[in-house]
């Protein structure tokens, strides 16, 4: 972990080893508090308006006011970036219900915890990967980017020890998304993903695949999606901000497209790196 690297904390750009948060901030307490992701290609912050959009929807579904204007959080971001290196990076930004005595009922006042820092994107971006399917034992509000991730982290650490990288969760036999991303099929040449509801996070990259496969005249549906249509899919991937479009080779020990990655997947994959690209090229 580079601690060196310059973190932003209630208007204060410091370097990360130096922020410090106080025990009783809910986000500690409670996990009371929202966060996102945001990828940086070539020192331009990857779909900024749309996570933005995402943070205050967020924020607004558990009653927290946003601190800043779009227009502040892009200048805080900017800064963020330049301070560490402008290059490809990962943004992390945490907004907590701030500090107060511990109770579960939300403070008269308290002034909201800021926090955003950088790291590097993974290495493994794209690369494929091996998942097992679980119950999704998780709340009804996965809408939500709450930093409340127990549920997510519970089911990811039973891929993990099983030698997966991910978990595809079903709730009463119908597909949701992954512990850590969203959740695309291909059955007979058609993509098929989950629509957008309270029970998935609506992916800037999932919307991302969706549009590009519009665009490009490649067949889509956002539809519900059964445990059987599941497993005997012909590709399966999974996608996010750190693991893009990553193909899953392997469901439950099995191999999906004989272990390889599948057409479909490699013509997104394609498209997807055609509009990073345009980014780069800005
Ligand atoms: N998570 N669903 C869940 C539960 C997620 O945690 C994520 C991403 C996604 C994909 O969303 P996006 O395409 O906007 O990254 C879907 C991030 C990367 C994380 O928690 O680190």
């Amino acid at each position: 972990m580079n601690t060196s690297s310059t973190a932003y904390i209630n208007g204060q750009f410091v370097p990360l080893s130096e922020v410090t948060i106080s025990p009783l901030d809910r986000g500690f307490v409670f996990g009371d508090g929202v966060y996102e992701v945001i990828p940086v290609y070539h020192g331009v912050a990857f779909r900024l308006d749309e996570h933005l959009l995402r943070l205050n929807n967020s924020l607004s579904a558990i009653r927290l006011d946003n601190p800043y204007s779009d227009e502040k959080w892009a200048t805080v971001l900017n800064q963020l970036i330049e301070e560490n290196q402008a290059g490809d990076q990962s943004l992390y930004i945490q907004i907590t219900r701030g500090v107060a005595e511990r109770d579960h009922a939300f403070p008269e006042t308290s002034a909201a915890t800021i926090f955003a820092m950088s790291k590097p994107l993974p290495a493994s971006q794209q690369a494929p990967i091996k998942a097992i399917t679980l119950q999704d034992i998780r709340w009804q509000w996965c809408h939500i980017k709450s930093t409340a991730l127990l549920g997510n982290l519970l089911l990811r650490q039973q891929a993990i020890d099983r030698g997966c990288q991910e978990a595809i969760l079903l709730r009463d036999g119908v597909l949701t998304e992954g512990a850590a991303s969203n959740v695309f099929i291909v059955k007979d040449g058609v993509i098929l993903t989950p629509q957008k509801s309270n029970q998935i996070l609506p992916g800037i990259t999932r919307d991302i695949v969706v549009e590009l496969a519009e665009e490009n005249n490649v067949a889509i549906a956002e539809t519900e999606i059964s445990e059987q249509q599941l497993l005997s899919a012909d590709e399966i991937w999974v996608t996010s901000a750190t693991k893009e479009i990553a193909p899953v080779i392997e469901l439950n020990g099995k191999p999906i497209n004989s272990g390889k990655i599948g057409p479909a997947c490699q013509v997104m994959q394609k498209l997807f790196n055609q509009f990073k690209q345009t980014l780069r090229n800005q």
